[in-house]
């Protein structure tokens, strides 16, 4: 995802490619998967959260339900740092959503 300095903090970037928001905040770096956990719809990004717009679902800024059909959270990928510093979202790796990338 390139380097860290190139987010902002508060920001929420949606990575198309790889349908992931990478979150920036005052703690560090997170990864949010864009896929609704209902039936996969691309949720978009809120002031607040996330929301689905196929059926309705709202995610918070955690990616917990705050309103179905979707069942689940959207889960959390490992944010990490490779060798050359860039930012890594390694979507093969679900963490907590009390995960942080600290930079
Ligand atoms: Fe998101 Fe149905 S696919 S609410």
């Amino acid at each position: 995802a390139g380097a860290p300095d190139k987010y902002f903090e508060g920001t929420v970037t949606f990575l198309a490619k790889h349908s992931v928001f990478l979150v920036r905040d005052a703690e560090g770096f997170r990864a949010l998967s864009a896929t609704c956990t209902h039936l996969g719809c691309t949720v978009k990004a809120l002031d607040d959260g996330f929301d689905c717009p196929c059926h309705g679902s709202r995610f918070d800024a955690q990616g917990q339900v705050e309103s179905g059909p979707a069942p689940k959270p959207l889960p959390c990928f490992e944010v990490r740092l490779t060798d050359s510093g860039a930012l890594l979202v390694d979507t093969t790796k679900i963490v907590g959503k009390d995960f942080v990338l600290k930079v």
